[in-house]
């Protein structure tokens, strides 16, 4: 099976997460108020840190949540919808798209 490779999407605090391709590093300031918890779902808090490992098949896309709404978290179900229209906010998923088939 070929794939894109793997992938890591990190959170930093703030409900965004990012791909960072291999041998390249993202640096952000980050202004959240640290009192503002942003893992509401209860997602995997026996962990210190929520990081997802993953990789896409040539000619498939995954869609990863980056409200922390999501039922099936960390992939999108469309709750950032909702959200959205409840709040005013503007967030979305981040898609990722494996190579196209040969
Ligand atoms: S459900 Fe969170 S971005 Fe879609």
């Amino acid at each position: 099976m070929k794939t894109a490779g793997a992938i890591a999407l990190v959170t930093l605090g703030c409900a965004n997460a990012f791909v960072i391709p291999a041998g390249r590093t993202v640096v952000r300031a980050e202004t959240a108020r640290a009192a503002e918890k942003i893992n509401t779902i209860e997602f995997e808090l026996d962990k210190p840190k929520v990081v997802t490992m993953d990789s896409v098949d040539a000619g498939g896309k995954k869609v990863y949540c980056r409200c922390w709404k999501s039922g099936t978290f960390p992939l999108c179900d469309g709750a950032h919808v909702k959200h959205n229209e409840a709040t005013g906010d503007n967030v979305g998923p981040l898609i990722v798209s494996g190579p196209k088939k040969e």
